[in-house]
Parts: C-alpha cells; structure tokens; sequence
C-alpha cells in the first residue's frame, strides 16, 4: 500500500481525511498563521498543526481556519498550496492565464506551470522561481506532503512578523499586534524572502540558492515607555520636525506634476475612514481657506456606494495610515470609475496599494506605527494635509509670498511646542485617573478644533473602552445638553482665537446645568468652580489642532492604562481593515 499522506481542515474541508484526525490529538508542533490581504480580498488565519499519524498515513497535518474557510489547492502530486492571500499586479493576466481567480489557486497554479516542480529540481527551487515572476502582494504556505515536518511560507510585497515563543516559532503572521499578543520575541523579515521551517531549524532563501539562517532583525524595543503607544506619542516632535524641516529647505514634498494638476483644481474631495476620516475633516478647513476650494470629506464605507456626481475639476485626495483599507481603495477605485483621474494618496506605507491606485502620493515618513491606534501617524498626516493645502493655495495663484514665509515660521515652532504639550503628561494623567471610571464623557470643540474633539472621542473609544462623543460645541445646545449634569464630564478643546468667546458662551451653558468641565486651552484661565484647565502652549494659528490632539492622546492613553485595558493590543481592533 502506498504511504498515504493526509491534510485536514476544519470546517468540513476533506472530510474523508479529517477522519483520521485523532479525537484527542494534541499537535506535536503547531503554528498560528494569519496573512492580511493588501488589496481588499480579506485575511486568512488559522492554525497549522502536525500530529502523530495513525498507522498507514506518513504524516499528518490539521489546519483549522478561525474566521473564514481556508483554501488548499495541490500543485503537484506531492505539493500543496495553503491560504494565499493578496493581489498580483500582474494578476489580471495570470488569472486568465490560468482560468481561475485568486489567490490561492492561482499560487498553486502557477508554481504547477513553472515547470518546475519536475523530479529534478527540488520545492526551494521552484519557489525561488516563482517568487521572480509574482510583482505585487502576495503571502502564501506550501507544505511537501511527503516531507511534512517542513513548510515554505512566501511572502511578497509586506514584511512578516515571526512570532517566537520557548524558542520556537509559534506564529507568522503580516499583523504586528497579533504576533505581540502570542510571542515573547518577535522579528521581522523583509518582503520577498523565502522562509523554510522544519525540525531542524529555519533558513531564508536567497536567489541565487544561498541558504542563510534567520537573520532575526532586534526585537521591537520599548525602551523607556511601557507601551508602543506611549512611545508614539513621544515621538511626534521629531517626526513633525523632519517632516517641517523639508519645507525650510525648500523641499516641498509636492512633486511638480502633482503641483500642475493642483493649479486646475476647484473641488478637493477627502476619502478616508476612522482617524484619517478625522485628520480628512481637519484639513477640509485649510484646504478651504488657504486653497480656496470647495471641499467634500467622505467616510470610505458610505461613499463607495454612492451616486455622487463631483464636478470633473475634482482633486481627490485619499488619506489611510495603512494604505491598505478597503474601504478607502474601494472609494478612490469608484471615483475614478466616475471620470477623476487627478488624486493623491496620503499614507504612511511605501509600496502599499494607494500608492500604486492614486495618480501621485505623499509618504508620512513617520515609521512603522506599532500601537494599534494611529498617534504619531495622525500627527503627521495633518502636517503633510497643511502642506498640499499649502501647495494647492500657492498653485492656484492665493497664497503670496509672505503668507507662505508665515506658514513656515509656524511649521518650524511646532515640534518644540509639541514636545512641551508632553511635558503636561503628569496633569493629563490626574484628569484622567479622576475621570476614567466615568460611564460617558463629551469632547467638545469649535471649528478646526471641533474634528480634533472626533479624534479625541474615538481615542478615547480605542483606548479607554470608554463611552465619549465628540460634538461641535455649537451643537450641544441642540440635544446633547440635555445628557448634561454633574456625572458627565465635558472635555473643551479651547484655544484663544477668534472663536473662543462662543465656545466659551457653550461652556459657561454645560455649568449652567451642573456640568464639569475639563477644558485644555493656550488662554490663562482662571479655574472656577466646575472649570478645571490645563494650559497647553499657544503660539500657533492654523496648526493649534496638532497641540490639542496631542494632549487628548495622553488623555486617552492615561485613561485606557486607569482601566487596566491592554494598550497595544486593544480588543477588537485590527490595525489596519483590508478586507469589508
Ligand atoms: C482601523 C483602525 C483605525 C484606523 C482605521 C483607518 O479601523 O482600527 O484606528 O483609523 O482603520 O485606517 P487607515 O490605515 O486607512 O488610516
């Protein structure tokens, strides 16, 4: 009789075999897989396990697929295919090549029409050949069956996290935070390197044969911060001070061909979802005064399926941290469908799908974000937003020189007066151990301050697992006051500008019904009963949101670390939605 070799899947993949999986099986060794998908198509994730065969059957591998059904396609006799996941560029033509949709299929096809897994050449081989001809993203295991105490697992395009736990590698995975969760170490490898594992260790594969063991990139570092997240807020100052300084030296991010589409410009449309969405609302506010355009902001998940008709002279501008959601691709795809071809993607990822989507984009240049909730990426997507808006008012003939000379001016205060909003951390924590076991809190702001208040509430959800709705303050007089009284803490953002007497007249109605307000604001208030203030720096104009978010961030950090919540690692958030 031959030697059998058996995989299972859960959910009812191969039943025939999966009967050969002992009822109480413990796995001899077992991996947690998860790739996400770069363009939308969804993520895979489950469990590889290898148990002891029954009689008759070589070997024996069960994978169980938590959350969507796994995809195991064989390429040879001895070969298969498991959950490949992402999108080819070149994937239109090999699809069709190969009659078949992604992803899986198609990876199993196409290392099957390689030719490559004859009896002469070996699995490494083909693979290394396979992983020349794919252009774009693309993740994927492949276990020899016949050799099964080892896998490949190919990754192109993204950078794999390898989770390592007792010196054994326990998960794989294209998602930082999940690896965080299981792994004591944890190490990057760089996109397009071939890994083996096996009993007898790990390699990466290069091209041209070489095998060199796992060069294990410096686990990621907390050094003196307790969270990653606390360590991106820190490190705002110098990231907004590297992004600040491009401008003194006269090196606009803006290319010139992005720089004559924007002379042509009368309507911006914002596309983006969650902290983008509010970072998009914020620079609707610059883009109008400086640009002098008629701005729309949408959020991605409604907009893409709307019959909106925005006029041909649309800029579109597409804001993801990730430049992967997708929702948001799904919404520049549609506008494009709708005839704009004028569009600029605002991401923090280089090589990420809405750099290849949108006709031009900016890179946020602010590091791999490691926190679930986007900080430091937030602070400096509304730098480069006041820069294109900048740019677009210059183009389009409104802005002279010496407003320009003005805006550098506050570019070049901001890290400094950024960096002494940190400073303010131990009074931000006392608010927000005395408020953190509230049951709901308002954040309220006016104008430019108003999407900063949004973000501040949404942090606060995040992080605090904490009921806060952020409100306009003009607005709370037209129903939410009437949630007010001495239970339900009012968060202000009020800097003293030309808008503050009427936040002020907002105020002084939440007192009026007994209400407690915490306000941060550049002004030096005089603290009266049920008026507590913290007095963050003034100094600046149009960039005053950024001073607000950044005390609003140490809040909703202060408060999530009160509750006891696991900062990085938030329950039910990814760090970034690529599938719907
Ligand atoms: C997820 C995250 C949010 C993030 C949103 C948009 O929902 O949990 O924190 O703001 O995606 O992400 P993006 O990468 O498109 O900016």
């Amino acid at each position: 009789m031959p030697e059998l070799t058996a995989l299972c899947a859960a959910h009812d993949i191969l039943p025939a075999v999966a009967d050969l999986l002992p009822k109480q099986a413990a796995p001899d060794r077992h991996y947690a897989l998860q790739f996400a998908s770069a363009a939308g198509t969804g993520s895979q994730s489950g469990t590889l396990a290898s148990y002891a065969p029954p009689a008759g059957v070589r070997s024996l591998w069960a994978m169980a697929v938590h959350g969507s059904a796994p995809q195991l396609q064989q390429a040879s006799d001895n070969t298969l295919v498991i959950n490949a996941i992402g999108v080819l560029e070149n994937h239109a033509e090999q699809a069709s090549n190969c009659g078949l949709p992604p992803d899986t299929p198609l990876a199993a096809l196409l290392l099957a029409r390689l030719n490559a897994l004859r009896a002469d050449r070996s699995l490494t081989e083909a693979l290394l050949q396979l992983r020349q001809q794919l252009h774009g993203y693309l993740a994927f295991i492949v276990l020899e069956t016949q050799a099964a105490d080892q896998f490949f697992i190919c990754s192109l395009g993204w950078p794999l996290y390898l989770g390592i736990r007792n010196r054994d590698l326990h998960i794989c995975t294209t998602e930082l935070a999940l690896a965080r969760d299981i792994a004591d170490q944890i190490h990057t490898v760089q996109s397009g390197v071939l890994l083996r594992f096996g009993p007898h260790g790990s390699a990466s594969l290069h091209g041209d044969g070489s095998e060199h063991p796992l060069i294990l990139l410096a686990p990621a570092q907390l050094g003196k911060f307790p969270h990653f997240m606390l360590e991106e807020i820190y490190a705002q100052p110098a990231i907004l001070a590297a992004l600040a300084a491009r401008s003194q030296q006269g090196l606009s991010p803006v290319s010139p061909a992005l720089r004559s589409d924007l002379a042509h410009v009368t309507h911006v449309l914002l596309l983006a979802c969650g902290s983008s969405f509010h970072s998009a609302q914020v620079a609707s506010y610059w883009l109008e005064s400086l640009g002098g355009v008629t701005v729309q902001v949408e959020l991605t998940s409604e907009y893409r399926y709307r019959d909106s008709l925005p006029p041909p002279q649309t800029l579109v501008i597409a804001i993801s941290q990730s430049g992967e959601t997708a929702d948001t691709l799904a919404s520049l795809r549609h506008t494009q469908a709708q005839g704009l071809s004028a569009s600029v993607a605002i991401t923090n990822t280089p090589g990420s799908s809405i750099t290849r989507l949108a006709r031009h984009h900016l890179l946020t240049l602010a590091g791999l974000e490691r926190a679930i909730f986007s900080t430091k990426t937030f602070t400096a997507q509304l730098l480069m937003l006041y820069q294109l808006a900048l740019a677009l008012g210059e183009a389009r003939g409104r802005l002279g020189p010496e407003r320009l000379a003005l805006a550098k001016q506050e570019m070049a205060r901001l890290p400094a007066l950024v960096n002494a909003t940190l400073q303010l951390a131990p009074q931000i924590r006392e608010w927000a151990q005395q408020l953190a076991q509230r049951h709901s809190l308002f954040v309220i702001g006016r104008n430019m301050h108003y999407p900063v208040a949004m973000e501040g509430a949404f942090k606060l959800k995040e992080v605090a697992y904490l009921h806060a709705e952020g409100y306009p303050a003009g607005e709370l007089k037209h129903g939410p006051i009437t949630m007010v009284d001495s239970t339900l803490p009012v968060i202000a953002c009020l800097p003293w500008n030309n808008h503050a007497e009427k936040a002020l007249a907002n105020l002084q109605e939440v007192r009026a019904r007994n209400g407690e307000i915490f306000a941060f604001s550049d002004a030096a208030l005089a603290p009266v009963e049920r008026l507590h203030v913290i007095r963050v720096p003034g100094g600046l104009n149009d960039l005053s949101p950024i001073i607000y978010t950044v005390a609003l961030q140490l809040f909703a950090y202060y408060c999530g670390v009160a509750r006891g919540n696991n900062i990085d690692t938030p329950r039910n958030l990814a760090k970034s939605l690529s599938s719907d």
